[in-house]
């Protein structure tokens, strides 16, 4: 039975306390023996070599020679955070999620945000958007919200992410540019793939220029579907809103303060935590009615598109607040590992082909990244929830399990504990979504049209928003050498919208496009809202 109440936001901590060590008392091998110097190796005479035989110079270097661990393939920077999530209201007749069905309780959370093509040792104010990853140890197991800053996404399907991510990393041959967007691989990209389009405006504006992690929005992109005790499913939107509003950098600032302070973002949202102002956001939801599934003129399992706010407005539901430091960068910041197919009962998937390659990608990159099977088991990972299974053995297994017994179904162990806790109303069980179909390899039309809502969120911008994106545009293209890539995009932006593409051709070099293309076949685009697109000022 899940406990509720505020004493559960204070349980994580109590759990990592088991396993915090402070570097005090007298030095020691790792197996306890105390060592009498460490600066000097042992060596045959005052002038000799090196003896094999000190095992503390060998443990020690050993050591250090296997601290580096790969960098996550994308979001490789970021900075981490705990604190708590508490619902405003019951949300029952949505979803059976317990943390979201009971207002008294305090769900403790860790938020990573990050930046994605950078390495670890990246600048934090460049152009990119930026993780908001989101980590709920709920008392029905972890439910991970793995978000970004921005509402849409690049790419439809996630059998393209290797291409799309090799294309915006560093070029292969001379890893040259990091983090930026500014070179010919990317373009390239991005003008062979339309369906970028509307991702591609939303970089270029000063959403991807956050100014504090503390003033950034995040966004589950998907949808989602709640399902409650009934079996009845929503579609739902995740939206985070910071109470201190969104507000960005302007571009003549990041590049200032990535040579000043690399860290910026990092630094800022570490300090405003240890001063007392803890960062806060607003988790919001556009609920949908599964009846509502073609009532919108995009598709609900395109990534690339948003539901307007005008069609769906989001619901406030609850509220985060960060308000503790990691003690342990590489512990906690460097080995969480989120995943979106970690749910709990009354939260399921959508059949969004970009939300499907995700649910196989996180644990697939995590099992190299930390080391094999059993990363759950890092402290920042393991749940609150009880975790009994037949999982056995691995690299770095810390458990000892006891028992004959190491499978399912047996008659030896006496009650089988796990079954009978496994059944019953506390299991997930998958939403019977009915499926059937062909397998083929062909995208719906109803993703076809990838510039409707590029045009939306141009013509929802004000002045200086524009100005700032054309800008944008200007600069990152216009580093690109091959000719032809400049006009293939500009082309594109021909189909967003004439006024933009020739001013961006006026300022890359090329000829600007001659007259307004129509691919949309002239479907009407209205402005969105404010919260949608427009900064905070
Ligand atoms: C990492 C978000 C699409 C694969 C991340 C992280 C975030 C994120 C926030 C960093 C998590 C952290 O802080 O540790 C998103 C969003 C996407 C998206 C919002 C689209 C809506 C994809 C796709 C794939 C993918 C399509 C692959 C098919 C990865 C991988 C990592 C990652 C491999 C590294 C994870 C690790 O090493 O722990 N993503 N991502 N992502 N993402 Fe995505």
């Amino acid at each position: 039975e899940p406990s509720g109440g505020s004493e559960r936001a204070v349980d994580k901590d109590r759990q990592l306390d088991s396993v915090r060590k402070d570097s005090q008392g007298a030095l020691s091998t790792n197996t306890g023996t105390r060592v009498d110097d460490t600066d000097n190796a042992l060596q045959a005479g005052e002038r000799g070599p090196t003896l094999m035989e000190d095992f503390h110079f060998r443990e020690k270097i050993t050591h250090f020679d296997h601290e580096r661990i790969p960098e996550r393939v994308v979001h490789a920077r970021g900075a981490g955070a705990y604190g708590y999530f508490q619902p405003y209201a019951s949300l029952s007749h949505y979803t059976r999620a317990h943390f979201l069905s009971d207002p008294s309780v305090r769900t403790p959370v860790f938020v990573r945000f990050s930046t994605v093509a950078g390495s670890r040792g990246s600048a934090d104010t460049v152009r990119d958007v930026r993780g908001f990853a989101t980590k709920f140890y709920t008392a029905e197991g972890n439910f991970d919200l793995v978000g970004n800053n921005i509402p849409v996404f690049f790419i439809q399907d996630g059998i393209k992410f290797p291409d799309f991510v090799h294309a915006v990393k560093p070029e292969p041959h001379n890893e040259i540019p990091q983090a930026q967007s500014a070179h010919d691989t990317l373009w390239d990209f991005v003008g062979l793939q339309p369906e970028t389009m509307h991702m591609m405006m939303w970089l270029m504006s000063d959403r991807s220029l956050p100014r504090s992690y503390r003033m950034m929005q995040g966004f589950g992109v998907h949808t989602f579907r709640l399902v409650d005790a009934q079996g009845r499913a929503t579609f739902v939107k995740f939206h985070w809103r910071p109470l201190l509003g969104t507000h960005s950098l302007v571009w003549d600032e990041t590049q200032k303060i990535a040579g000043k302070d690399p860290d910026y973002n990092r630094r800022d949202l570490w300090e405003a935590i240890e001063r007392g102002q803890y960062p806060e956001y607003e988790l919001g939801m556009q609920l949908i009615p599964e009846s509502d599934e073609f009532a919108f003129d995009f598709d609900l399992l395109d990534a690339t598109k948003l539901l307007p706010e005008e069609q769906v407005p989001v619901t406030p539901v609850g509220k985060m607040v960060l308000d503790r430091n990691p003690d342990n960068f590489f512990a906690e910041t460097e080995q969480v590992a989120f995943h979106t197919a970690h749910v709990v009962p009354g939260i399921d998937f959508t059949n969004d082909p970009l939300l499907q390659a995700r649910n196989f990608s996180y644990l697939d990159t995590q099992l190299i990244r930390l080391g094999g099977p059993n990363f759950q088991q890092l402290p920042v990972n393991t749940p609150l929830a009880e975790v009994h299974n037949n999982q056995r053995d691995g690299y770095g297994q810390h458990r000892i399990h006891r028992g004959q017994t190491s499978y399912f179904d047996n008659s030896l162990a006496s009650g089988c504990p796990y079954l009978a806790s496994s059944q019953g109303d506390g299991a997930y069980t998958h939403y019977q979504e009915r499926v059937d179909g062909v397998k083929i390899r062909k995208r719906s039309e109803s993703f076809h049209d990838h510039y409707s809502q590029a045009t939306l969120f141009y013509n929802s911008l004000a002045d200086w928003e524009r100005e700032h994106l054309v800008a944008a545009f200007q600069f990152e293209l216009g580093k690109c050498e091959h000719t032809h890539v400049r006009e293939r995009v500009v082309a594109r932006l021909n189909n967003v919208d004439h006024g933009l593409a020739t001013r961006v051709a006026n300022g890359v070099g090329v000829q600007p496009p001659a007259e307004e293309s129509t691919p949309n076949n002239g479907r009407s685009s209205p402005a969105l809202s404010q919260a949608n697109t427009t900064m905070d000022t």
